[in-house]
């Protein structure tokens, strides 16, 4: 498919692009421009960085539009403007819980982001909670987690993942805190590799074993459909700002029991059912308002309910077609061009959404990828990605793999997503065999 307003040069242009661009919505051939799931973008930009930040889809946009008029107090107010402020609020709420599948006596919890919503999860544990995740996580899934986390190695396979973990809360239950709550805490999809996580059988595991189970979606959720209930997930967490949505807006969706009992994770107005005149008279109110002190981003949750909406009456499966067709050309390229060598935890055909990160051999990450930007307008990420013990792993396995003495310490990343198109891979493909 090809871009309606974004095409690949022929060769690097070597200017910079216009200084005041026009947004344009960046659209694949099947979509039109106004579609609900059309994207924005900037005529002449590549964005390959939709695992950092997606651009944001028409829905969105629209949803905020539609609501700007009537903004006002959310839970504060009596007025026209308020009532409809709060019901859209609510409202989106439940568009949100139900993309994500959740049960009906889960809470939805509107945070700002994945990070947010993990920290939040990780102050609501029971005391004496063990927590287990892998070093293959987002440091979102891996910092917040109380002292006494086991942190499982990288696994090399999907099947070695659950048997760590089975033989990981065997041990735990078998140890001294053998009655104590466990929560399993494993990523969706990969942000590094873009590899999915065998999530159904982790929460099979975990469950067996009594323990909950705990999902960054963060990666998952924006390229393909999550239920919560069918995957018996626990808990998930989600960023809008990855979704299509704008910044400032997240979700920790789950379990009602650890979130109602737990102390609020932000003290303030809202929170409360009544404060007395003594210091700690506090009556904490129980539901999602115990964890979302404070006037709520009204405009984040409407627009992420907008894009989840659209993606719910969306064909799910054409879109990830479309996306996997994109993922096979541009990982095909990368393996033809001899100077570049692709990170990865599992086999090659594992499955995986469309996240690549690779290395340039001889040529260090940080200068291809300005390079990137300048002459060819692609925007990439180049480092660790927020996940420094597994990309330091993949970079150590590729120097094996590929036998070359002579890769950088840290990566480039492309990632594709909704508005992507065949020639931005190809733009991509066609700059790195001219830098290498
Ligand atoms: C897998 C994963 N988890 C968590 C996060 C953190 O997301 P945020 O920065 O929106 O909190 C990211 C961000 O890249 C991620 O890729």
């Amino acid at each position: 498919m090809s871009s309606t307003v974004v095409s690949a040069p022929a060769r690097p242009t070597g200017v910079a692009a216009p200084a005041t661009p026009t947004p344009a919505t960046l659209t694949p051939a099947t979509l039109a421009p106004a579609a609900p799931l059309a994207v924005l973008g900037v005529p002449g930009q590549v964005n390959l960085d939709y695992a950092a930040t997606a651009p944001c889809a028409r829905a969105a946009a629209d949803a905020v539009a539609e609501l700007l008029p009537w903004y006002g107090s959310v839970h504060r107010g009596a007025g026209a403007l308020s009532r409809r402020s709060t019901l859209a609020y609510e409202r989106a709420r439940q568009q949100v819980g139900d993309f994500l599948g959740v049960r009906a006596n889960d809470h939805v919890v509107f945070t700002r982001n994945t990070t947010d919503a993990l920290n939040l999860l990780a102050r609501a544990l029971p005391p004496g909670t063990r927590v287990v995740t892998f070093a293959a996580e987002h440091h979102a899934n891996l910092l917040p987690w109380p002292a006494g986390t086991v942190r499982l190695p990288v696994p090399g396979s999907a099947g070695d993942a659950v048997r760590a973990v089975d033989a990981a809360l065997r041990e735990l239950r078998r140890g001294s805190g053998g009655g104590a709550p466990i929560l399993v805490a494993v990523t969706g999809a990969s942000n590094v590799t873009g590899e999915c996580w065998p999530v159904a059988d982790l929460a099979r595991v975990a469950h067996r074993h009594g323990a909950r189970i705990a999902l960054d979606a963060a990666q998952l959720a924006p390229h393909a459909e999550l239920d919560i209930a069918a995957l018996t997930v626990d808990y998930v967490a989600v960023s809008g700002h990855k979704l299509y949505a704008p910044f400032g807006i997240g979700v920790l969706a789950g379990r009602a029991d650890w979130l109602d009992a737990a102390p609020p994770y932000l003290a303030g107005g809202g929170a409360t059912l009544g404060v007395g005149a003594a210091t700690h008279d506090v009556r904490w109110a129980e539901g999602p308002a115990r964890h979302e002190a404070g006037t709520p981003n009204l405009l984040g949750a409407v627009a992420l309910a907008g894009v989840c909406t659209a993606l719910a009456e969306a064909d799910r499966a054409a879109l990830y077609a479309h996306e996997q067709a994109l993922l096979a050309r541009l990982r095909s390229g990368l393996a033809a061009l001899p100077e570049v060598v692709e990170l990865r935890t599992f086999d090659a055909a594992a499955p995986r959404v469309g996240i690549v990160s690779f290395v340039v051999a001889g040529r260090d990450s940080a200068a291809v990828a300005a390079d990137l930007a300048q002459r060819w307008q692609l925007g990439l990420r180049d480092g660790l990605f927020c996940a420094h013990p597994l990309a330091r792993r993949l970079l150590a396995e590729a120097a094996t793999r590929s036998g070359r003495r002579d890769l950088p310490p840290t990566a480039l990343r492309a990632s594709i997503g909704l508005g992507s198109t065949a020639g931005h891979v190809d733009r991509l493909l066609t700059a790195l065999a001219a830098i290498r």
